[in-house]
């Protein structure tokens, strides 16, 4: 049975397929509105210390989990504690957090679907700036285009899921990675040379000090752990299928690196339009839907044509981005589903799109008719986003650190470090290695969360 499972093809397909699940809305929607709420390339820098020193060391532990166990997220857990009770409990969480995630981020899809639609047809463009915002509300509290865009997207995900490890998810990454490089470059050429972009350009790279507190602090590493898609049992998931000779120092730095190298670039290509539009740069989650599109209506006034056309390339660039972190969220449900009931990967796809195609209705809804329907303040949307990626994403990277740290044996940490003592240079790095993973995450993971929390 274990020989049987698919493996991804060799260290560029590893570093693809992981850096489709990495990078997506956490780096076009999420970080450019944290770094413009947080005190510019101050929040950089510290986002640049967290994800070397706490992230890289969380997504190595996952990683080895992961190819270690060779097996599903839930049973990876339960195999390596040898079948200890918690553990197996922990495992049946890093099956469901994903499913829920998956759940809504494919309504965030949809949105970018639709908003590739109106780009077609130049909504933006002709649509007068002061309104274009409007138009964002006015589509979310709709009741069907929403959910139609949300379950499109997701069929279309589900569909390269089903496709299989080699010839679905690693051929759909290793086109989709560079088109989308491509993509965020042109924006970014567009962006930098508008008309007073400098002013973005200038927030980006100078540091505003007296905005670092111990949230920032808190808020890049948190940032960090979703960019990452650690504590989600995705990389866990996409860690089974990598060669035991394969260098996994060399993936997850290849995969950290082109991650933290694309949120960086997507933040010069939102920033300086943001500010030559003369848009306030710390406009929250609305940024990429309703500031971005003012931008496009703005500058539409003068060139219409390229406005339309950046504004097709933006919402292309997002869609691509979204589905392959969409698809490794679903890969975690498909995977453990094949393992477990043996039923076939087709199948196993058709039960995830049910699950999250419904609960993505839910939370589409909330936006609309659904949108009374609140627990402790917050819609149905709003609580699944809070509580994955505020706290179920912290604990469940906390326990595969810990359990990384604490519970295998060192020996085997290095012995999987080392790929079999194959890769001197990882053995000469253990130590520092092991002691991030012991000690410097786990203690920063507890800290984020009580400051998330208490302060
Ligand atoms: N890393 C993805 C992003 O940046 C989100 C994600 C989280 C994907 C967890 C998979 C697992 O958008």
């Amino acid at each position: 049975m274990a020989d049987k499972r698919e493996k991804f093809g060799g260290r560029l397909a590893v570093i693809l397929a992981m850096a489709g699940s990495a990078i997506g809305l956490g780096n076009i929607w999420r970080f450019p509105y944290m770094v413009g709420e947080h005190g510019g390339a101050a929040f950089v820098i510290v986002y640049v210390i967290a994800t070397l020193l706490i992230s890289l060391p969380v997504f190595l532990a996952e990683v080895m989990i992961g190819r270690r166990s060779h097996t599903n997220a839930r049973d990876a857990f339960a195999r390596l504690s040898r079948h200890h009770p918690f553990w197996k409990g922990v495992g049946f969480l890093t099956i469901l957090i994903p499913t829920l995630i998956a759940s809504y981020y494919s309504v965030i899809g949809g949105w970018s679907v639709e908003y590739l639609i109106k780009s077609f047809g130049f909504a933006f463009v002709r649509t007068p700036p002061e309104e274009v915002s409007g138009l964002f509300g006015a589509f979310v509290s709709s009741t069907w285009m929403p959910l139609v865009m949300h379950l499109v997207f997701l069929a279309a995900s589900v569909g390269v899921v089903a496709g299989g490890v080699k010839s679905g998810i690693e051929k759909f990454s290793k086109v989709s990675l560079p088109v989308l490089f491509l993509l965020i470059l042109f924006i970014l050429v567009y962006s930098v040379t508008l008309p007073g972009a400098g002013a973005g350009v200038r927030y980006l790279l100078h540091p505003d000090w007296s905005q670092l507190t111990p949230r920032t602090f808190a808020y890049a590493m948190g940032q960090s752990f979703f960019s990452l898609s650690l504590g989600m049992g995705a990389i866990i998931t996409y860690g089974s299928y990598v060669n035991k000779k394969e260098n996994i120092l060399a993936t997850s730095a290849g995969t950290a690196l082109s991650d933290l190298l694309f949120a960086i670039l997507a933040g010069f290509a939102i920033m300086p339009a943001v500010f030559a539009a003369g848009v306030e740069p710390g406009a929250g989650p609305g940024l990429i839907f309703q500031s971005v599109p003012y931008v496009f209506s703005k500058m539409g006034a003068d060139l219409p044509l390229l406005s339309g056309i950046v504004s097709a390339v933006f919402f292309l660039a997002i869609i691509v981005a979204a589905m392959t972190s969409l698809i490794s969220l679903v890969e975690v449900g498909v995977s453990f589903l094949m393992e477990r009931s043996g039923i076939s990967r087709g199948k196993a796809c058709l039960v995830l799109f049910g699950i999250c195609g419904t609960l993505g209705t839910l939370c589409s809804l909330s936006f609309g008719p659904l949108s009374g329907v609140t627990v402790a303040g917050m819609t149905i949307f709003d609580l699944l986003d809070w509580i994955c990626s505020n706290v179920l994403l912290l604990v469940m990277a906390l326990l595969a650190v810990v359990f990384v740290g604490w519970i295998l044996p060192r020996s085997v940490v290095r012995d999987e470090f080392t790929s079999r003592e194959m890769y001197a240079f990882n053995d000469r790095i253990f130590p520092l290695v092991w002691f991030l993973i012991k000690w410097v995450a786990p203690v920063a993971v507890v800290i984020i969360f009580f400051t998330n929390f208490i302060l």
